[in-house]
């Protein structure tokens, strides 16, 4: 989708890290904003950004759990009444729980799919027949690195990200199996610096954390924490990246290009068929 100015750009997790960068990136194109998050004051932060960039900008929020199909309906339901549609989804809120796996619990497993990977499938749903009815538009699914490579202590998050990558994929499949034209892009970034590392602010009180941590769990947390807040590559990039991928209809986006290398070599292992890949230690 080349020109952006005007059209209606939705986001979900729009109240945070790379959903407010997003957010700063599709204002500066003079896209209207309809945002979702569960934490409003985040939303309301945002907001704050983009009028201090252009006061003229429309904007939408709404107080939004993406793992709730009845509220992902009500959200699109907004974008429609308020701006007519929506051209521009980006299903981007997500959370993460660290492991082992075996360790975590029932509430870790369907916080983060609910989030993850529910959330990805309920603005599928609610979006995806909007566009097609429009006859234009285009769907960003935030994935991961981890949709593609696996690290330790996070078999929850990486198995939510591995199933945003099918389901990117399929989409894009059975999009053009009916002729739409809607474009996909799935968003494959390594570790950059947002609250992501601190998901548990936003964990429901009836989904709460039990896990008891050892040591090396702990030692795995704190390693994942340092690697997101050292990331070289920020959000503002990321986002920037992405917005030029929708404008050049690119599927795949790697911001972090050795992520490519180790997929690579994930597949070399898989032909070896002898042992397991170790993304954090390849
Ligand atoms: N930061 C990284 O290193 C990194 C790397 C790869 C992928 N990602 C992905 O980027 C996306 C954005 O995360 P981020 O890094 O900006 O983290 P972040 O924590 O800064 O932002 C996530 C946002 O999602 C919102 N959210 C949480 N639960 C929600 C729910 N149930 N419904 C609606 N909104 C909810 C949060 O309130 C927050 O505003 C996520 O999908 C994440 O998995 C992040």
């Amino acid at each position: 989708m080349q020109n952006l100015k005007g059209k209606v750009a939705v986001i979900t997790g729009g109240g945070s890290g790379l959903g407010r960068e997003l957010a700063l990136r599709c204002a500066a194109r003079g896209m209207k904003l309809v945002l979702g998050d569960v934490d409003e004051a985040g939303m309301q932060e945002t907001l704050n950004q983009v009028k201090a960039l252009d006061a003229s900008i429309e904007s939408a929020t709404m107080r939004l759990d993406v793992s709730k199909l009845d509220q992902v309906e009500a959200f699109a339901a907004l974008a429609k009444s308020r701006f007519g549609g929506a051209h521009l989804l980006f299903n981007n809120a997500g959370v993460s729980v660290g492991g082992p796996v075996w360790m975590n619990t029932q509430a870790d497993w369907e916080w983060v799919v609910g989030v993850n990977m529910y959330g990805v499938a309920w603005g599928l749903k609610a979006f995806t027949p909007m566009m097609i009815e429009q006859g234009e538009g285009h769907i960003v699914n935030v994935a991961s690195a981890a949709g593609w490579v696996n690290g330790p202590s996070m078999a929850v998050y990486n198995a939510t990200k591995h199933s945003v990558v099918a389901m990117s994929e399929t989409l894009a499949l059975d999009l053009r199996d009916v002729g739409a034209k809607v474009g996909v892009t799935v968003l494959c970034p390594a570790f950059f610096p947002t609250g992501i590392h601190d998901s548990a602010r936003n964990r429901p009180a009836d989904m709460a954390d039990t896990l008891e941590r050892s040591a090396i769990a702990e030692e795995r947390a704190a390693a994942i924490k340092a690697a997101v807040e050292k990331g070289r590559i920020k959000a503002t990039d990321v986002a920037e990246m992405t917005l030029k991928a929708v404008e050049d209809d690119q599927f795949y986006v790697f911001p972090h290009r050795k992520i490519k290398e180790l997929i690579k070599l994930r597949a070399a292992a898989a032909d070896a068929e002898t042992t397991v890949f170790d993304s954090m230690n390849p």
